[in-house]
């Protein structure tokens, strides 16, 4: 069975890949992963990019399957829909903001874990 983490990872690595599409080729960009405490109860996770951004209609799309403005280079436009599915099934949110020409974030928002972690995760709490 998947673990959350692993499902998490795929969801952040389809992000940065996004930002990384984002970027002119003629100008080296960043993308900014961000991590903390969201709304009471509810953990963040935030990849921003100064790349080339959406317009608002783009925006509108880019959690709908196969939705993608580089389908002439081989996107699919799977990643979008499928992290939006994986944190729904988590009980999370993701939610995008972007300006044409002022780049993009995307926030994803999910209950924190409680308890103890999970055995094999590779995770153990952080000394207090
Ligand atoms: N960080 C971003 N900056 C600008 N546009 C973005 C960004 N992330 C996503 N988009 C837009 O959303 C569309 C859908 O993204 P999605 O990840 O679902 O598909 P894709 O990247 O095109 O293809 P795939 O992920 O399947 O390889 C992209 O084609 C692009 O137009
Ligand atoms: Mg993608």
């Amino acid at each position: 069975m998947a673990t959350q983490t692993g499902l998490l990872a795929q969801v952040l690595v389809s992000l940065v890949s996004n930002s990384a599409d984002a970027i002119p080729p003629d100008r080296p960009g960043n993308v900014t992963i961000r991590i903390g405490p969201g709304a009471p109860g509810r953990a963040c996770l935030e990849v921003e990019d100064d790349g080339m951004g959406m317009t608002p209609d783009v925006m509108a799309r880019v959690f709908d399957p196969f939705f993608s403005t580089r389908l002439s280079r081989h996107g699919a436009g799977l990643g979008l829909s499928i992290a939006h599915s994986v944190v729904k099934a988590m009980g999370g949110t993701i939610t995008a903001r972007s300006e044409p020409g002022k780049g993009a974030t995307f926030r994803v928002e999910i209950p924190e874990a409680s308890g103890t972690p999970v055995e094999g995760t590779g995770f153990a709490p952080l000394p207090t």
